[in-house]
């Protein structure tokens, strides 16, 4: 990609992830900017976020939707029109029907807190505190039609500590959400990482067997 590659970026609430992403796309060097940033809350801060920075924001509430299909289908008529390269799910509190997916396959990325195939779906912090695990984390994935299973890119690893609680290991988790989530988004935009053909995540010309692991110190 010549130009600086375009994002939506699509969430429900405080939009820390978005905040990341404008931050990483503000330096002179980034090679993508924020063209629309859509939530289906009114009220998600991360609105407030995108206005702050200059960004066209739109507020698609899924209210008044009966169906989850209806919804999708009018989510897919505004970036269909906004035409971005890449959509970072960020936050963005809905499950997306298999046809919104496919329909961006390869060009939509999420982030989840977790260090996934391990902990899908949500309360991860809580969950991972329980099962006394050593080792936490986030995870940037492409985005396919199963929830939280699409070929995972990027993860921080964040090691779990004794006095931990869910909101501070959530906290830490998030800190390293930042980092990784600009840096995913960067190495898409450059054209050095894409969904192959076989399913699994290509980065520089070679398919990922397991993720890019960073490992953050407590
Ligand atoms: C993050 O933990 C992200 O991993 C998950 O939702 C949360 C969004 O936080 N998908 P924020 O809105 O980016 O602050």
């Amino acid at each position: 990609m010549s130009a600086r590659a375009r994002l939506a970026v699509l969430i429900s609430g405080s939009g820390s992830n978005l905040q990341a992403l404008i931050d990483d796309s503000q330096h002179a060097e980034a090679p993508f900017e924020i063209a629309l940033v859509i939530s289906n809350r009114a009220d998600a801060f991360g609105l407030e976020r995108a206005r702050r920075a200059g960004i066209p924001t739109q507020t698609l509430s899924h209210r008044g939707f009966e169906t989850r299909a209806a919804y999708d289908a009018a989510l897919a008529e505004v970036l269909r029109a906004q035409a971005p390269d890449l959509i970072a799910l960020a936050g963005f509190m809905r499950i997306l029907t298999p046809e919104l997916v496919q329909s961006w396959q390869g060009r939509m990325l999420n982030i989840h807190p977790s260090l996934l195939p391990s902990y899908r779906g949500l309360h991860t912090h809580a969950r991972v505190l329980e099962a006394g695990e050593p080792w936490h984390g986030a995870t940037v994935h492409f985005v396919t039609a199963e929830l939280d299973s699409g070929p995972a890119i990027l993860q921080a690893r964040v090691p779990v500590l004794a006095d931990d609680d869910p909101d501070r290991l959530a906290a830490r988790v998030l800190a390293q959400e930042h980092r990784i989530y600009p840096l995913a988004a960067r190495w898409f935009a450059e054209g050095r990482l894409v969904l192959g053909s076989d399913g699994r995540a290509w980065l520089d010309d070679r398919p990922l067997d397991a993720p890019v692991i960073i490992d953050a110190s407590a």
